[in-house]
């Protein structure tokens, strides 16, 4: 969603912050603006309604020579007030001294508004951030301080906020932060403060993050207040953004390259984890109380990690479940001794963030998040690091496949902590996880020369199911998600034997259906049911299947042995994992196919900051 750039540097702000700004469009936007302190001690504005390179054009044709290296810039994804040039960012105050970026919702921007209005000032946008400047402004003409002025300034608001103040007339800067991400750097190009530490990889190998009611003067020497009060700096920590993680090596896009980077990223986890789940120091080193009761709580991909988590904690331990929807979570009720794990990659989903509000403190939560730095990581009770890297591509990816297996790695060692499972069968599971390396690899590679045909085959598609039962349901729902946001066509997912119960209708002549095959018998009536109205089936299974990239034969067989046991061995219980990579591959090549961007797939962002 929105993003923040700041630099003070020498010579000219403006490569910095069209770079800066470059590197935050995968969080999704649609304007886009900088304003530049000029050496005569005004502000140059531009903002566009267009792409990074449109508003780099208008850039360009300034008078470049005027500018100095004190600017700030955003990308805006609307939410209050229309896309529309006068909306986006920056804002300024009314005499144009005052330019602010802003991140976050201003819940009390109505009355704010009203009353500055009421005393004089005049508004130029629609948008809550407006105020923000029109109230410095007004703090400054009995306040000269810049720093101060904008700490009186957020007093008066209500809501989340990331922002930073650029004063024209003194060059000065001040940054602020309230449950809305935010991070300084000081590099050898200069000062630079960005919603995003990726915006700033380039030239900052460390950061600090601000925490709520921060605000930091980026001066010479920083000045850092917490609450208000003057205290040091926080000590920089280094960035997990390596200049290599941006480079997109042999790949097409970030897509590509980070769903190449799952049996990679899996095998990480596991050197780094596996070997505390079995005598429960994974559990207990998270500092938490035994559970009875696990509540996952998420949107999107996330909660579908959370799903197959859930499915193995019920398959394997018997412990109950709750699968919630952060943005129904005022709906849900918990009961006692439940858990909660929040799981979102960016960790500042508002809808997950806003869900814990709600809960209030009465039960723990566990957080699985690719941020440490983020809010949600900062309200947890416990942590849990997805460690899957940057995910640049906007769609989930990488993140999923490694929100999986942290979950389930954390949730056998709480297992074998409250004797629900044996340390010896621990060890077994986690040594059957060490397959998966090898499995998403090989589902890589069958789906890399199947997948681009099978496509061309279904592009003319408009709709799409996807059909799983079990532990593969959850696989087949990530499979829809990826296809409708990636390539703009229908799809659904449903419990293959729910078909029957109204979606067949769906089926006709040709209509694409994909089955996440995990050897469940029953799938194979269900299968029949769409092939005898003409649908187009897609199996990703065993050896036999469309897509051969479900491992798992062994598996299958003991599952046919299985029929009716509800308890099933190892990854059975909860796979197939890789499934996900000829999903993940299915999306993007129909959405290539159909020409769409896949690594800014349109209406995704990859923070989603609003409820
Ligand atoms: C899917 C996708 C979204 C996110 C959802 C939650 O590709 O990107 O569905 O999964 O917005 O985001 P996080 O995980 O950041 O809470």
């Amino acid at each position: 969603m929105c993003g923040i750039i700041g630099a003070r540097v020498e010579g000219d702000a403006t490569p910095f912050l069209l770079d800066g700004l470059a590197r935050l469009e995968y969080r999704g936007y649609d304007s886009a603006g900088i304003a530049v302190r000029t050496r005569d001690r005004a502000l140059t504005v531009s903002r566009s309604t267009r792409r990074i390179d449109v508003l780099r054009e208008q850039v360009d044709a300034l008078d470049r020579d005027g500018l100095t290296g004190v600017g700030i810039g955003h990308t805006r994804w609307a939410t209050h007030g229309a896309v529309t040039e006068a909306n986006a960012h920056p804002h300024l105050d009314c005499g144009r001294r005052i330019g602010v970026v802003h991140n976050g919702i201003i819940e009390n921007a109505d009355a704010l508004r009203t009353m500055l209005s009421a005393q004089g000032h005049v508004f130029r946008s629609d948008v809550d951030s407006e105020v923000i400047a029109h109230l410095v402004e007004r703090t400054l003409a009995l306040e000269p301080d810049l720093l101060v002025a904008v700490q009186v300034a957020t007093a008066h608001l209500e809501g989340s906020w990331a922002i930073v103040v650029l004063d024209a007339l003194s060059g000065r800067m001040v940054a602020a932060a309230e449950r809305s991400p935010l991070v300084v750097a000081r590099a050898a190009a200069g000062d630079f403060v960005a919603s995003d530490v990726g915006a700033i990889a380039a030239w900052a190998d460390t950061f600090v993050a601000l925490r709520d009611g921060d605000a930091v003067e980026l001066a010479d020497a920083w000045v850092w207040t917490s609450g208000g009060m003057i205290v040091p700096p926080p000590i920089p920590q280094p960035s997990p953004f390596a200049a290599a993680a941006l480079d997109l090596g042999d790949h097409a896009d970030h897509m590509a390259k980070e769903i190449a980077e799952q049996p990679e990223v899996v095998a990480g986890l596991l050197d780094r984890r596996a070997a505390a789940v079995a005598d429960g120091r994974l559990w207990t080193d998270l500092g938490l109380p035994g559970f009875h009761r696990l509540a996952v709580l998420g949107c999107g991909t996330s909660l579908n990690a959370g799903a197959v988590i859930a499915s193995m904690l019920r398959s394997t331990g018997r412990v109950p479940t709750d699968l919630i929807v952060a943005s129904e979570a005022d709906r849900a009720v918990l009961a006692p001794g439940t858990l909660i794990l929040a799981i979102s990659q960016s960790g500042e989903t508002a809808d997950v963030l806003r869900a814990l509000d709600r809960f209030d403190g009465r039960f723990p939560v566990l957080a699985l998040t690719n941020n440490l730095h983020s809010s949600l990581a900062r309200r947890a009770d416990a942590v849990l690091d997805a460690h899957a890297g940057p995910e640049i591509g906007v769609a989930a990816t990488k993140t999923f496949t490694a929100q999986v297996v942290v979950g389930v790695l954390a949730m056998l060692s709480a297992l074998v902590t409250s004797g629900r499972i044996e340390r010896r069968q621990a060890q077994s599971l986690v040594g059957e996880m060490h397959r998966l390396p090898g499995l998403l690899e090989g589902a890589y590679q069958a789906s890399a020369t199947r997948i681009p045909l099978l496509v061309t085959s279904v592009s003319a598609a408009t709709g799409f199911l996807f059909l799983g039962r079990g532990g593969a349901l959850p696989f087949a729902t990530e499979g829809a998600l990826k296809l409708k946001e990636l390539s703009y066509r229908w799809a659904e997912a449903y419990p293959a034997g729910e078909l029957k119960h109204g979606p067949l209708a769906l089926v006709t002549e040709g209509t694409p259906v994909v089955v996440v095959d995990n050897g469940e018998p029953r799938l194979q009536a269900n299968i029949a049911e769409v092939a005898a109205r003409g649908g187009f089936v897609i199996t990703i299974g065993g050896d036999d299947a469309d897509i051969p990239a479900v491992g798992q034969e062994a598996g299958r067989r003991r599952l046919r042995a299985a029929r009716s046991a509800d308890r099933l061995p190892g990854l059975d219980a909860w796979g197939p994992l890789e499934a996900v990579v000829p999903l993940q591959m299915l999306a993007r090549e129909l959405a290539l196919q159909l020409g769409c961007d896949v690594d800014k797939p349109r209406n995704l962002a990859k923070s989603v900051t609003v409820e």
